[in-house]
């Protein structure tokens, strides 16, 4: 028996053996709580949290409880290949990690831990704008590869800037996220009045870089410029009090040298409401990496994104943190699929929590998906350990329900194995 489903339940039984528990918690139910005690209030309400009455958080789930596995028998499934290939690279499962912003809020190591841990797993990590370390640095520590996710700032030369790094470091794709325009209603942040960017958090992509640093002296619009150097004793005492507690910001933002001067423009700048399908072909020609666009939902979108030269579409509703009541990503799915048409691949994050829920994304025709909040809660436990369980044993709980249904390789995975259910599971 081998694979990594074998492999990965055979350690964890042999650890039993020794009087050892997994640290990390196997189901994401439990790994959510144990996750929340170690973080802080606002660290755990900014990562859990959704939009509005987080209809579609639960609604993302739900979706995937409609779907039924309807397995075969007899299929000889002893050798199981779970790999794919995506934009040339052979990846070991059809699983990446989702670009998620202020990972020091889970974490003092923050991005850093996740690019190891990725690498490890051989697993793309794509790195977010709004990440707490620089590309630059996920790029030294993990030799994995990486995808790059971009905000489209509201300075086209910062934006530029982005790729052009992202380039230097050797990303292999770019993710235009477009369903942040604005940053939506979400009530758990919005009681506990925390918004990390402005406590200088999550902005360490803006703080290292040459054209956003370059403009910190300029005037933003209706206010006077910023006098260079002009700190009060008591911003900087919150400032290093802040830092402190997440080194993970202070090097790039103290190199910055204008802490505040850096949270203003960045508040100044982002996010970009204005973007629009006019603006794709600029990005379309800056850079000859794929380029994927992330949060469609429409299957006209999904279309126009192909027709724009997009090289990837990823199907996202930002995991239920902006539009409340937006449709479940696994219900929009089969239409987006059916528009694209096989001509670029469909990608699918917002809810995947177990094996079954990547098998049933695949059938519905992804090429593979992502995942967010379940690395997060593995990095706020054990750091780069703990993402790293997390990749493990949702890669041994896929490998084993893909055997366990008859199929022997992804390639198997298909409409065919699945039927609707009348019925909610739970
Ligand atoms: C996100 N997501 C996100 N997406 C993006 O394009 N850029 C970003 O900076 C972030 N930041 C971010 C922070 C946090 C705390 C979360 C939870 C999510 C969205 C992310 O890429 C992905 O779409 C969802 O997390 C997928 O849903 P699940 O797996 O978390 O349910
Ligand atoms: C969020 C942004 C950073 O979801 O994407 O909080």
């Amino acid at each position: 028996m081998s694979g990594p489903g074998p492999e990965r339940q055979r350690a964890i039984f042999l650890d039993g053996v020794r009087g050892r528990a997994p640290r990390v918690p196997v189901s994401f139910e439990r790994l959510e709580a144990r996750a929340r005690a170690v973080m802080s209030r606002e660290g755990f309400a900014y990562v859990a949290g959704g939009a509005g009455a987080e209809l579609t958080l639960r609604a993302n789930r739900a979706a995937f409880e409609r779907w039924a596995i309807v397995p075969r028998v007899l299929r000889d499934v002893s050798v199981r290949d779970l790999s794919i290939e995506l934009f040339g690279d052979r990846l070991p499962a059809p699983i990446l990690l989702a670009p998620v912003g202020v990972l020091e809020m889970a974490h003092r190591e923050a991005d850093a831990a996740v690019a190891r841990a990725a690498a490890r797993a051989e697993i793309p990590m794509i790195v977010s704008s709004q990440a707490s370390c620089p590309i630059e640095t996920c790029a030294a520590v993990g030799s994995g590869p990486r995808w790059f996710q971009l905000y489209w700032n509201g300075v086209d030369a910062v934006m530029e800037s982005f790729v052009r790094r992202a380039e230097a470091c050797h990303c292999r794709a770019i993710v235009l996220t477009l369903d942040t325009t604005m940053l939506a209603w979400r009530p758990r942040d919005l009681d506990l009045a925390y918004l990390p960017f402005l406590h200088g958090r999550g902005i360490a992509q803006y703080t290292s870089d040459p054209a956003f640093r370059g403009r910190l002296a300029e005037p933003l619009d209706g206010e006077p410029a910023a006098p260079a150097g002009r700190i009060t004793w008591a911003a900087v005492k919150a400032f290093v009090g802040a830092a402190r507690r997440y080194p993970g910001s202070l090097l790039t933002n103290l190199r910055s040298g204008q802490p505040r001067a850096a949270v203003r423009r960045f508040a100044a700048t982002f996010p970009r409401p204005s973007l629009s399908w006019e603006d794709i072909p600029r990005l379309r020609e800056l850079t000859k990496l794929p380029l994927l666009l992330k949060g469609i939902l429409h299957p006209d979108d999904a279309r126009r994104a192909v027709d724009a030269g997009a090289d990837g579409v990823i199907v996202s509703n930002h995991g239920g943190r902006q539009v409340d009541g937006a449709i479940a990503t696994l219900d929009a799915l089969p239409d987006i699929v059916e528009a694209v048409g096989g001509r670029v691949p469909v990608l699918l994050d917002s809810g995947i929590r177990t094996g079954a829920d990547v098998f049933k994304a695949l059938a519905l025709g992804a090429r593979a998906v992502c995942i967010g909040r379940p690395y997060v809660y593995g990095l706020a436990l054990a750091g780069e350990a703990g993402v790293l369980e997390v990749l493990r044993n949702l890669l041994a709980d896929f490998d084993l329900t893909v055997g366990l249904a008859g199929c022997r390789g992804v390639e198997e995975i298909t409409r065919a194995r699945l039927q609707r259910t009348p019925f909610q599971v739970s």
